[in-house]
């Protein structure tokens, strides 16, 4: 079994100008009033939207975005692709087409009418139909019918079984990845597997729990963990440290006590916060450093929300020795300027040893953080999935990239193009 990656499928058989290419992408963007406010994942699948074009395919580009109830008007002016097919087109200088379809008649129209290497076609939010998220065959076949190539470049959504992801792979044998997919793949494959040693990880968040197979498989890789936000918390509570009105999952403790024992037992080296800003709540808008030690226990009226300095000045004393960081959640409730100091200040010395260790990073608030700083391109890897990188990190099988494999005796086939569909289809 084998992923093939978008360049390795060739063309002898199809067309020049009668090559259609659907793109599963994770145009998932936050978006107020019509306008795309971060347009990060568009740009990581230009790459890959790019190679199409010069391979001389129609690019027909199919995502998600938001979570719709239904498909009623209310719910298509909310969460239509319109925003995001003019961002694309302001970032690419090319003309966008939006199809108001998925499927059908109007999806045929635009690809007959199309120019290979010229046209981009954007199918309006794949969610409007429930058949996207129940995995349906048939919506599935419907999405593909006129399409050659299949690509997925959608790292953000492959956590999900879902038809433009999952069952469409079963309509054609000519699949592949994305050069988005497949950089997420092996640079995340690294991490888990063949990190460059040390490798160290700085974790962050909210909840052990949700956190918990990867801090262990981490532990795997990572001889030193850096733990901060509101998990680092808990794991200092688990261990007597009296931390005044903080926020501690009680329920998570004896999963806490458990993590530390056997970090002590696989001699991995955990680093928690020994000074944080605290302050009388949330939305504060001052706050002061106070020390975590265990025989002083902080006052009932102040609640840590970050990580303090001295903290950060330990954390990066040690981290400087390391051949490559991982980083995942942030340190505090950087949101909140009171407490951005820590979140950032992780971010500032990513950024200052970039050119000697490589940082891979990941989740829906640390890439947020990292754009505050405008450095999304400047570290080594930043991933587009949230989710998604969670439950690669968790070591769990992504249906994207598991429907993507195709059998030995079909790689010649597929890299050839040869099964495809007969091009009376097309139109
Ligand atoms: C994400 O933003 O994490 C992906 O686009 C997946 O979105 P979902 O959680 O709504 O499936």
């Amino acid at each position: 079994m084998k992923i093939l990656r978008v360049d390795e499928i060739h063309w002898p058989a199809l067309r020049e100008d009668k090559r259609v290419a659907f793109v599963r992408v994770d145009f998932n963007v936050p978006i107020k009033n019509g306008i795309v406010l971060d347009d990060f994942r568009i740009k990581q699948a230009l790459p890959t939207i790019n190679y199409l074009l010069e391979q001389k395919c129609i690019v027909v580009l199919a995502s998600h975005l938001g979570r719709p109830k239904g498909n009623d008007e209310e719910s298509r002016k909310k969460f239509t692709m319109l925003p995001v097919a003019e961002k694309l087109a302001e970032i690419m200088d090319h003309e966008v087409l939006l199809s108001n379809d998925v499927s059908g008649d109007g999806v045929r129209k635009l690809i007959t009418d199309g120019r290979g290497g010229k046209t981009i076609i954007l199918l309006e939010n794949l969610r409007f139909d429930p058949r996207e998220e129940a995995n349906d065959p048939e919506y599935a076949e419907s999405l593909f019918k006129y399409c050659h190539l299949y690509v997925n470049d959608a790292f953000g959504a492959s956590h999900r079984a879902h038809a433009s992801i999952e069952a469409i792979t079963h309509f054609t044998k000519v699949k592949a990845a994305g050069y988005l997919l497949s950089k997420e793949w092996e640079v995340l494959n690294q991490v888990l597997h063949h990190p460059i040693a040390p490798q160290m990880a700085i974790l962050g968040g909210a909840k052990i729990a949700d956190k918990i197979q990867v801090i262990k498989n981490l532990m795997l890789r990572s001889k030193k963990l850096f733990i901060g936000g509101r998990m680092a918390q808990t794991f200092l509570a688990a261990q007597g440290y009296s931390l005044g009105s903080s926020s501690i999952e009680e329920e998570s403790l004896p999963l806490a006590r458990r993590i530390l024992t056997e970090a002590r037992t696989q001699e991995v080296e955990i680093f928690f916060p020994v000074d944080g800003r605290a302050g009388k709540d949330i939305d504060a808008k001052e706050c002061k450093v106070v020390s975590i030690e265990k025989d002083k226990p902080l006052s009932k009226d102040v609640s840590l929300f970050d990580i303090g300095p001295k903290t950060v000045e330990i954390w990066k004393k040690e981290l400087r020795k390391a051949k490559s960081i991982v980083w995942n959640g942030p340190m505090g409730v950087f949101e909140n300027p009171t407490y951005a100091d820590g979140t950032l200040s992780i971010v500032d010395f990513l950024l200052e040893v970039k050119d000697s260790i490589p940082a891979i990073a990941g989740g829906g608030e640390t890439v947020s953080a990292i754009t505050q700083r405008n450095a999304l391109t400047s570290l080594y890897h930043v991933s587009t999935g949230g989710g998604a990188m969670l439950e690669f990190l968790e070591g769990k099988a992504l249906p994207g990239f598991e429907a993507l494999k195709v059998r030995d005796r079909d790689i010649q086939a597929a890299i050839d193009s040869t099964i495809v569909i007969p091009e009376e289809e097309v139109g």
